[in-house]
């Protein structure tokens, strides 16, 4: 049942958790007490120091927002989650993360974002996976290849995105029963989401859907088409009622960050029932782009600002995954952090950078990150020293042209490229205004040029010596 302890540690994890359960805004600390003895290593000793205070404090917004999870949540379900996202993903994975990276000598990620389908029952606008057409899909026996392998790493945590992944639930199910000692994810536009959906969710336990949602109803509409949005409202009602945790996917844009950053936003979220929040700004990805989307750099940092300010007061774990830079030391990808498969199979540095090097059907995981792309993304990172500007694609994009030609990594967009003319004009009125933000994002990017061998190319190169990392 506990793969990653031995039979004392998971015992007494048991015991801990149920102690909690009880009592939660009293007993937190006993939780620690058990989580610091697991980390031997004193690896996440500082994290662990910052939890400490919090867990101890029934006053404290965290404290509080565990309290509500207790009281809230199948409690067969949050004790899955601590097991596999807490434990298993993280403290005890990230040890044996540590081991394979020093083994072989390359990234190993914390996290794996896969694309079961490119398949999808909606068509959002400036969708970034569009570029990869509706028809590819990874096997079943392909995604738990990558989780055994994964596995092997020390990675426990599997998102998954597409297209809509929920095309595929029945195969998500498996892989969650399958695997009961890793935790999923998904982003869903969550109007797959029925009865028997949330039945089975209860079931295995280790699974937590991310439901986008773009604001309110006029502007999760607009992008989304017309009635998406009660449909998401009925898919969070019926995850609530069984007791079930779920979070949000918002992308921000000019249209709706004012919106999204806004108190009654967040408040709105907190009142749907959701954990957490991943924002994403809008990313100019692909023919389709729509880079008046691109948010300001004004509207850039108020997002920055709002989603600090609400760490703090709301009951909500949230993710910027731009803005956070900062504590994650830049850009996550390449398998520094996590890295994403597509619904071809293509190994690629970001679910925004369409390039690559090696396919699940001629690659194991470890040879993809042994392989030049990522060794030079392993080279090159951080791409500079201001992690408020991490963004190969966004903030750095003469780095992503030396990754791509130093690698030889080819395009894996369907679609034909329209770059630098149609991003240029909209980097006008986007640079950012004080000091801090001046050599930070509201940039668009240069061009990124169609990789050497052009538009997905699918004959996989051997691999190629990288030269030394881009500055
Ligand atoms: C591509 S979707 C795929 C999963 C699922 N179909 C969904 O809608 O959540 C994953 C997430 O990426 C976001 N997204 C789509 N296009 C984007 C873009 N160009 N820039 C930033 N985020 C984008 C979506 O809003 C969604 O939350
Ligand atoms: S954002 Fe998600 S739901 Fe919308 S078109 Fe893209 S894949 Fe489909």
């Amino acid at each position: 049942m506990f793969p990653m302890m031995n039979k004392a540690q998971g015992a007494a994890l048991e015991l801990a958790m149920n102690y909690v359960l009880k009592d939660p805004a009293h007993n937190l600390s006993r939780l620690v007490d058990v989580v610091e003895k697991l980390d031997i290593t004193g690896e996440h000793a500082s994290q662990i120091a910052v939890v400490r205070p919090m867990a101890a404090d029934p006053e404290n917004n965290w404290n509080k927002f565990v309290v509500k999870l207790c009281q809230e949540i199948d409690p067969e379900v949050l004790k899955a989650t601590v097991r596999n996202f807490f434990l298993n993903a993280s403290v005890l994975g990230m040890r044996k993360q540590e081991e394979s990276r020093q083994k072989y000598g390359c990234n190993i990620p914390w996290a794996i974002l896969m694309d079961p389908t490119s398949a999808c029952n909606l068509h959002c606008t400036g969708c970034w996976a569009a570029e990869y057409g509706n028809k590819l899909n990874m096997s079943y026996e392909e995604l738990d290849s990558i989780i055994n392998q994964a596995n092997e790493l020390g990675t426990y945590f599997f998102l998954y995105s597409g297209g809509e992944p929920l095309v595929r639930k029945k195969d998500i199910i498996q892989l969650c029963e399958a695997h009961p000692d890793c935790q999923f994810t998904a982003f869903t536009n969550g109007t797959l989401i029925d009865e028997q959906f949330a039945d089975d969710m209860l079931r295995v336990k280790n699974f937590i859907p991310a439901i986008s949602v773009e604001g309110f109803e006029e502007d999760t509409d607009f992008r989304r088409g017309s009635g998406t949005f009660a449909q998401v409202e009925r898919a969070m009602k019926l995850l609530r009622e069984k007791k079930l945790p779920f979070g949000i996917s918002c992308c921000y844009t000019s249209k709706n960050v004012e919106m999204i950053g806004s108190e009654e936003y967040f408040d709105q979220m907190v009142a749907w029932g959701a954990r957490f929040c991943w924002f994403f700004t809008y990313m100019p990805v692909g023919s389709e782009a729509v880079p008046e989307l691109m948010v300001s750099a004004t509207q850039r940092k108020f997002m920055y600002e709002q989603v600090r300010k609400f760490r703090d007061t709301k009951p909500l774990f949230t993710l910027d995954f731009w803005n956070d830079g900062e504590y994650a030391g830049g850009c996550l990808a390449g398998g520094r952090t996590y890295l994403h498969i597509n619904a071809n199979g293509d190994y690629e540095p970001c679910a925004f950078i369409h390039y690559s090097d090696t396919n699940v059907r001629t690659h194991t995981l470890l040879q993809a990150l042994q392989a030049p792309l990522f060794t030079t993304y392993r080279e090159g990172q951080p791409w500079n020293g201001n992690h408020l500007r991490p963004c190969p694609l966004l903030d750095n994009p003469q780095a992503l042209v030396d990754a791509v030609e130093r690698s030889g990594a080819h395009s894996t967009d369907l679609r034909p490229r329209r770059m630098c003319g149609t991003w240029r004009p909209s980097a006008k009125g986007r640079r950012p205004t004080g000091p801090r933000w001046r050599t930070s994002c509201g940039r668009a990017p240069t061009a990124v040029p169609p990789a050497p061998g052009a538009e997905r190319a699918r004959a996989h190169k051997p691999a190629l010596r990288p030269k030394s990392g881009p500055r």
